[in-house]
């Protein structure tokens, strides 16, 4: 029925999902500040592509549908710096990009459209990871970097040479031994560690300038700079992934590009699977799924192709998208939802911290109905009002959290939020103390500070106290059983079964449990104190340099500040904690209840915390060997000597380093010496 008029209400839905898909193009490709999630603009897409399908009369040649890429125009970029937007430069060959898949279920109808494009022929995959970054095209002539660009609207892209040329990893050359191949393009993705985008962000914050949404803007804005020095400050890579146009060199699939490429000294994928099933490919997703949080910079899926670029060939692609390859996506981690109030929690150290409560989105398939504010000055900063909506990011275990408003979808009702004068758990009256940005309660028998206190105390990565629950916590609190910590070791079977209608068991469980937890290692009970900048690092080497809990409590800011990694905010901290009378009398009372904070004793060769300095030549040590040898053993190298340096290794012509080790009083060894303590065999 080709002519059959489209009612009304479709034709408005066609264009206002046009309109919509352009205007989140180009939040995405030009601004590099997208507003919703993948998942959520595949769903705009798929809707226009469904009418599109059943009235074909609604789709225009300029179809959102039909494009390669997107921006409908540079104005607004944000090539930063002076100047117009960056030069265009013509694809040879069309940059697509890739169509989504976001469950098993259309992964196996991909298998199936792909098994049906190749007949009786059996199909491999190669499998590769998805960084999420920006692609850019290099093309080579001759083994000579010549023109590098963004994929822009796949047609047709930026120019971005000379910033390209910053990136360490890629070669200005290509390393070859014969004559190099006439013409190579190489297709890839532009990316930061997860690492260096908190620390960019870190200081454009400090600067007064805006931060970046997420690493993928970070790169992008990084790359797309009119003045090619700004890129060069900024830590990018690249991992190259498919071929543009190739003369003189033949490449019969994905495998043996990647190898060959990788050959010619371009970066590729760290790593990437031949999968000979379907099955293959879904066991690399899982796997890959748990590796996520660990790996180094952001991945947002697995990225399946047909290996054999001849069976690509025949599968040809669609408008956008090959039929050859799939984007198999992670669940987001970026969601949009709307804030529905502000609450104010009070912490174990009297911090008050604003929480936005949100209507109930999914973030990479977990609920999440609160996320941080983090304090009243992020939320001026990023102008935050309750009513928003807003995105909100989960990482791993991290607390979710909001990262910006979407100031377009602003009603005007929205209101902005105001720290309440007093603390929500008490009604004390909230200090701001100078200098710092975190308003605080500052009475310490605060009923929600005390619930805090005790909540860390009994955690996992402190005493671990198995069945010590949040739940628990509250009723012993709200029953006045407990009032600090050491009031654990003084609970009594019936007071607890009185108080929970709890079986005999779960009882005797907790009493177990609580007579285990008197025994831990030291560093746990230091780290239980829940001292203030005192983590489960610090915590280890202050239980490493002491020894013993007396030692640490009568150690002066100097002893302190002797520790690795212990500076003098931290130094204080500690100090101040045990002059207050009641953390002194926390200890005894820990004490009395049979906490025994077992002295932590160094085995031989056991190098946890001691910092060491090499100088001078070591002639019979390769000094990088040695440095290893002191890290694999848990101790930490460094290359100036200052009263933290536990050894100074001194070889022959050891002039300024060794001087100052003898003023500081550190104690210095030789190569023997040194050699000895790791117990490596003589030279
Ligand atoms: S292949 C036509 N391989 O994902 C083939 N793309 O949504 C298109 N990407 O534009 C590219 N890792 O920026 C390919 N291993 C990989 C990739 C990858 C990341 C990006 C690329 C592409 C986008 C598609």
């Amino acid at each position: 029925m080709p002519d059959e008029t489209p009612p009304r209400s479709v034709r408005d839905r066609v264009e206002g999902l046009t309109r919509l898909i352009r205007y989140h193009d180009h939040r995405y490709h030009v601004l590099d500040d997208p507003e919703i999630s993948d998942f959520q603009y595949d769903l705009l897409l798929r809707e226009l592509e469904a009418l599109e399908a059943r009235w074909p009369a609604l789709a225009a040649d300029d179809s959102p549908t039909k494009r390669v890429g997107s921006p409908q125009t540079f104005e607004g970029a944000r090539p930063e710096g002076p100047g117009e937007a960056l030069a265009p430069v013509r694809h040879t060959r069309p940059m697509l990009s890739l169509e989504n898949a976001f469950d098993r279920e259309e992964m196996e109808d991909w298998f199936r459209r792909v098994q049906e494009g190749s007949g009786t022929e059996e199909v491999s995959f190669i499998a590769e990871p998805k960084i999420d970054g920006l692609a850019v095209e290099i093309v080579y002539r001759d083994g000579v970097l010549s023109v590098g660009s963004t994929r822009g609207r796949g047609d047709e892209g930026e120019d971005v040479t000379p910033n390209l040329r910053t990136i360490p990893s890629i070669p200005l050359i290509l390393r070859t031994t014969g004559s190099p191949p006439e013409l190579l393009e190489v297709r890839g993705e532009v990316y930061m560690d997860k690492n260096d985008f908190r620390r960019l962000n870190r200081t454009l914050t400090e600067k007064g300038e805006d931060p970046f949404a997420n690493p993928r803007s970070a790169a992008a804005g990084s790359l797309r700079q009119k003045d090619p020095s700004v890129t060069a400050g900024r830590p990018l890579h690249i991992v190259s992934h498919g071929p543009g146009e190739i003369r003189g060199l033949d490449f019969s699939n994905q495998t043996e590009f990647l190898e060959g490429i990788s050959d010619l000294g371009l970066p590729t994928h760290p790593a990437w699977w031949i999968c000979k099933t379907p099955e293959d490919v879904f066991q690399r997703y899982r796997d890959l799924l748990e590796e996520r949080e660990r790996l180094p910079y952001e991945i947002d899926g697995l990225v399946v192709k047909v290996d054999d670029y001849g069976l690509q060939a025949r599968l040809g692609a669609r408008a956008r998208n090959p039929r050859w390859a799939i984007a198999y996506k992670f669940p987001a981690t970026q969601e949009v939802a709307r804030i529905l109030r502000v609450e104010v929690q009070v912490g174990r150290l009297g911090t008050l911290t604003p929480v936005a409560i949100l209507e109930p989105v999914l973030v990479g398939g977990v609920k999440v109905s609160r996320a941080t504010l983090h304090n009243q000055d992020e939320i001026d900063r990023k102008d935050i009002r309750i009513g928003d909506a807003v995105v909100i990011q989960r990482a791993g275990d991290v607390i979710p959290e909001v990262v910006k408003p979407i100031t377009s979808s602003r009603t005007g009702k929205e209101k902005r939020f105001r720290m309440p004068r007093r603390c929500p758990s008490c009604q004390t009256k909230v200090i701001l103390p100078e200098g710092e940005v975190r308003h605080r309660c500052p009475n310490i028998d605060c009923p929600d500070q005390v619930r805090g206190r005790i909540r860390h105390f009994a955690s996992r990565s402190a005493l671990d106290i198995e069945g010590l629950g949040v739940k628990l916590i509250d009723q012993l609190v709200a029953e006045e059983l407990i009032r600090d910590p050491s009031d654990i070791f003084f609970l009594r079977p019936d007071q607890i079964e009185a108080l929970e209608r709890k079986a005999e068991k779960s009882t005797e469980n907790l009493m177990k449990a609580i007579e285990e937890a008197r025994g831990r290692p030291l560093h746990r009970v230091i780290y239980a104190l829940g001292i203030q900048d005192v983590g489960e690092v610090a915590a280890r080497d202050l239980a490493d340099q002491f020894g013993t809990i007396d030692k640490l409590i009568s150690a002066s800011p100097d002893d302190l500040e002797e520790v690795y990694g212990v500076g003098p905010n931290v130094a204080k901290s500690i100090h101040d904690f045990f002059l207050l009378p009641r953390n002194q009398s926390l200890v005894t009372r820990l004490s009395e209840g049979g906490v025994r904070f077992p002295e932590t004793v160094r085995k031989e060769g056991d190098l946890r915390g001691r910092v060491f300095v090499f100088t001078g030549t070591l002639p019979g040590l390769d000094r990088s060997e040695a440095m290893g040898l002191v890290r694999e053993r848990g101790g930490r190298v460094s290359s100036s000597v200052s009263k933290k340096t536990d050894f100074v290794v001194a070889g022959e012509k050891a002039g300024a380093k060794r001087k100052k080790a003898e003023g500081l009083g550190v104690k210095i060894l030789s190569e023997e010496e040194f050699r000895r303590m790791l117990k490596l065999p003589k030279e």
